[in-house]
């Protein structure tokens, strides 16, 4: 492992399992679960958009930490977590785009579908997203302009 991060985790009923997973692995490879917000069982209902805004804030209170967002899909976290000034939130599937969200677009959250992905996977996406280090220069004019699209 090349360099130690802070994770703040959440999750809706949908995405419970793979969040205590993904906390487990996470911990296990040296990272931080600083905080876990959503239902303790699936069967606790939640609204994802509660929960991605909690986590969200987390985030930007504790800075250069990342989030960890998981629901069925992990559409509904990111599209949430988007809307959130600060945020990048990028959902992914495979282990390049896991990669990539950091290096080039700087996220600073993953979404992860529990309903989409097999554990083995979503484990790896995580391992890989928290291994990943923006690269700055070029990209970073980019991303100075993606947070700036839309104002
Ligand atoms: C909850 O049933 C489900 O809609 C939610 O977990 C998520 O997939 C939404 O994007």
């Amino acid at each position: 492992m090349t360099q130690s991060r802070r994770f703040h985790l959440g999750s809706d009923h949908g995405g419970v399992e793979l969040r205590g997973e993904l906390a487990a692995t996470l911990t296990e490879d040296g990272h931080t679960i600083a905080s876990t917000a959503g239902p303790a069982a699936a069967d606790e209902k939640a609204d994802y958009p509660d929960v991605a805004v909690e986590v969200c804030r987390r985030v930007l209170e504790d800075e250069g930490s990342c989030g960890l967002l998981v629901c069925g899909t992990g559409q509904g976290m990111a599209m949430t977590a988007n809307r959130i000034p600060g945020i990048r939130a990028a959902v992914v599937g495979d282990i390049f785009s896991a990669r990539m969200a950091r290096a080039h677009n700087d996220a600073n959250v993953l979404c992860l579908g529990q309903r989409v992905l097999g554990s083995e996977l979503a484990k790896a996406l995580a391992r890989e997203f928290a291994a990943a280090s923006f690269e700055g220069g070029r990209h970073q004019r980019r991303v100075d302009k993606l947070m700036r699209a839309g104002s």
